[in-house]
Formats: structure tokens, C-alpha cells, sequence
């Protein structure tokens, strides 16, 4: 029997991730000794370092000098997670009237699901440094202020750098 050419079936590839799954995924990236070495530590604004990106998850390295924060925002369709390398992060999350508060140092993380609303930033001295995924790539970030009835949006940001 001759052989035939039977139809090439590429991989599917990976385009769902669970919330640990992310998580791995920046404790991974956040592993890596060369971080400090991209960004410029002694910059007093933030910087960020896209380490890798596909349509389906996207990575970045981000600096927090001390006293920044990146105000209330969303991650559009995008689930998450972050770890932070180096220093201290502080999360603010709200549920209702009622704010969250969350200290995470180095070596710790966290992943969010999709409509994680939250404001991080540095309160202490200090550059911190931390990795960011997100699946599917940003796309849109939505800002929030926050109003006596709760947190309301405020603009949306299409770059999707609103991290
Ligand atoms: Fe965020």
C-alpha cells in the first residue's frame, strides 16, 4: 500500500491558563538573576520591561520607586498574576465600601481572575521590582476613582500598559 500524506494537524498550543498556572509563570520569570540588570534601578519613575509576549500571555517587568503606585485600574479581558522580586508591594483591592489591604514582599505573589480591580504601589523606601503576567495580552485597562458610592471608571486606556 503506498502511503498517503495525511493532513498536518499543527499543535493547538496553549491559550487558557489557570490561575496557578499564571503564578508558575511569573515565579518563573521572577527567578531570574539578570532582572536588575534591565532596568535602572535608581530612575525615580517607574519603568517597564516587556520579557516576553505572544497574543495568548504577555510578561513584564516592572520597577516601583519608592512612593509610586499605578492607581485603580482593571486588566480588561485579562486574567493575571504578579510576584514580586525585590522590596515591598502594597495591593489595595475594594469590595464595595470596604478596602483591602495586602503586603506582599519579596518572593511573594499573587494571581487575580478576570475583572480584578486593584491599585499597587511602594510604601516603602526603596526601588521594588516585580513580574507581571497576564493572559490574554492586555488589551485595554479601564481607570477607576474612587467616588463616596465606590469606585467608578474613569477613563480606559487602550495601550494596555496600565499594568
Ligand atoms: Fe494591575
Amino acid at each position: 500500500m503506498a502511503p498517503t500524506n495525511a493532513p498536518t494537524v499543527g499543535l493547538p498550543g496553549i491559550d487558557q491558563f489557570s490561575p496557578a498556572q499564571l503564578l508558575r509563570t511569573a515565579r518563573l520569570f521572577a527567578s531570574d538573576p539578570v532582572l536588575p540588570s534591565l532596568v535602572d534601578c535608581d530612575n525615580e519613575e517607574s519603568q517597564w520591561v516587556e520579557l516576553d509576549s505572544s497574543p495568548n500571555l504577555q510578561i513584564w517587568l516592572l520597577t516601583w520607586p519608592a512612593g509610586t503606585q499605578n492607581r485603580w485600574h482593571d486588566h480588561g479581558e485579562s486574567a493575571g498574576a504578579f510576584q514580586v522580586v525585590s522590596g515591598t508591594l502594597l495591593e489595595q483591592t475594594s469590595s464595595g465600601h470596604r478596602r483591602e489591604f495586602r503586603t506582599l514582599v519579596a518572593g511573594e505573589g499573587r494571581s487575580f481572575e478576570q475583572n480584578h480591580i486593584h491599585n499597587l504601589g511602594n510604601v516603602r523606601s526603596g526601588t521594588a521590582l516585580s513580574v507581571h503576567v497576564y493572559a490574554p495580552r492586555l488589551t485595554t485597562t479601564t481607570r477607576f476613582a474612587i467616588t463616596p458610592t465606590g469606585l467608578k471608571s474613569s477613563a480606559v486606556d487602550l495601550t494596555g500598559l496600565g499594568r
